[in-house]
């Protein structure tokens, strides 16, 4: 074996420990054959884009890699027209993470007010995609166009900037979950912190710049013990990776918004659940569990003490979204260049009523009417903080936010669409 050789498995090693291919692509490997000071070798140039470098985790098959074709004029006109605005003093909106839950009944619900909206996922594989590609359905028979692309691809986001002069960006594609950070770090370092650079880079170019809404999280508050959870708190001792790259998001849009005038607002969502939610959380996989007869865990943190969440409905937390959307403010910058003070803003979106989790398993029982086989554990000490409750008074006052469903009615709704979704033949029901 050569010294080339050497370096390239060297450099593999590092990035790829699980024995996937190589990370990169031809296009992003140069091989340079170089003369100087009367000795030859083999220079390796990496050419990596911020996605390949950052995605180290170990499962490189499930997103970056993924090429996605897109472009052409068939292409582009149904992106224009998914943006294409059809009320008065309407928006243009391009939502990331459209495919996902809160991306797909936010996208729904601009469309159904007018606005143009074209949404954009990766449709990875973090949770079943088959449930992505059902919300693509009922969004599309909307008329909202998915583009199929990483937020990571310059390329792509540059090129659809160019097909529409976006007015917002509805930041939501990330990697969501605490627990799965133990598996798959570079995962959300990969959708949350270069993704989301890679965003904003294109937004401060595009002219004129969009005003940007993303979705941060309750999780930045971390192991804060003051309640309810204020905007003016600490948030400087995340529990998990995943919080410290959604903290890292808010300082990120702090830095934006400083030198290029992008106007950003951050929304702090607390526990979001409803119909077409998310299978990795808890009220959805304790849903299927019961049903199948199996046990379920239910934490319990030192000293008997009670887990609890401020549940938060997904129809409160969509009028929040749309909410930051109407009072955000212009970017004051274009082409790159700042031109004044912009907007910068964050919010908690949350329900104001911690419930705890097993508060939540008996409502569960009754909707389903079936008893659950409860197993109490320890809160593990991997991400998960014991209680989160929000202090909403400012986005009352900003956004006119006030939610007004309580976990009992939200749960019903949750567990009605769940039984039609997942019974043969389901499926068909509504966002
Ligand atoms: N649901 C909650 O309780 C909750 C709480 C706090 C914060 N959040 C945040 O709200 C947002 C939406 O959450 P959700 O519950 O709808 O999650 P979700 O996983 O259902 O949706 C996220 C979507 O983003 C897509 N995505 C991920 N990485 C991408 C990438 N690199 N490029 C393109 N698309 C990518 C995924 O395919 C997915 O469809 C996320 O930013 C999440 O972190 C959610």
């Amino acid at each position: 074996m050569d010294a080339d050789n050497r370096r390239l498995i060297l450099l593999d090693g590092k990035y790829n420990v699980s024995g996937q291919p190589p990370l990169w692509d031809r296009s992003s490997l140069l091989l340079r054959w170089s003369r100087g000071g009367g000795q030859s070798r083999w220079v390796v140039e990496l050419i990596v884009n911020v996605e390949l470098r950052l995605e180290y985790g170990q499962d490189t098959t499930r997103r970056s890699l993924r090429t996605f074709s897109w472009g052409g004029p068939s292409w582009e006109k149904r992106v224009r027209n998914s943006a294409k605005v059809r009320a008065s003093n309407g928006f243009s909106v391009l939502v990331t993470g459209a495919a996902g839950f809160v991306g797909t009944h936010v996208s729904a619900a601009l469309k159904r007010r007018g606005d143009g909206v074209l949404g954009f996922d990766n449709f990875n594989d973090y949770y079943d995609p088959s449930l992505k590609r059902a919300r693509q359905a009922l969004l599309e028979r909307s008329g909202v166009f998915i583009v199929e692309g990483d937020i990571n691809d310059q390329a792509l986001l540059k090129k659809l900037f160019e097909v529409v002069a976006f007015t917002h960006v509805m930041h939501l594609a990330a990697q969501a979950g605490v627990r799965y950070a133990m598996q798959n770090p570079g995962s959300y370092v990969h959708s949350n912190i270069a993704g989301f650079v890679s965003l904003l880079e294109i937004c401060k170019s595009a002219n004129p710049q969009p005003a940007i809404v993303w979705a941060s999280s309750s999780s930045v508050y971390g192991l804060n013990t003051k309640v309810p959870f204020s905007e003016k708190d600490r948030t400087d001792q995340p529990a998990s990776l995943y919080a410290a790259t959604k903290k890292a998001g808010e300082e990120i849009a702090h830095t934006y918004n400083h030198i290029y005038g992008l106007s950003l607002t951050g929304l702090r969502f607390f526990t979001v659940y409803g119909p077409w939610g998310r299978p990795d959380m808890a009220y959805f996989f304790f849903t299927k569990d019961i049903l199948k007869g199996k046990s379920i865990p239910i934490f319990e943190a030192a000293n008997h003490g009670t887990v609890a969440r401020d549940f938060t409905y997904i129809d409160d937390i969509v009028k929040g979204c749309l909410g930051a959307l109407d009072t955000a403010e212009k970017s004051t910058g274009s082409g790159g260049k700042k031109s004044g003070a912009a907007q910068l803003r964050v919010f908690n979106l949350g329900n104001t009523s911690p419930v705890p989790v097993s508060d939540l398993v008996s409502i569960l029982e009754r909707l389903l009417k079936v008893k659950a086989k409860r197993m109490v554990m320890k809160l593990p000490r991997n991400g998960d903080v014991q209680y989160t409750h929000a202090n909403i008074s400012y986005a009352q006052r900003e956004l006119g936010y006030k939610p007004t469903t309580d976990l009992q009615t939200g749960l019903k709704k949750f567990v009605r669409w769940y039984l039609n979704y997942y019974k043969p033949g389901g499926k068909k029901s509504a966002v």
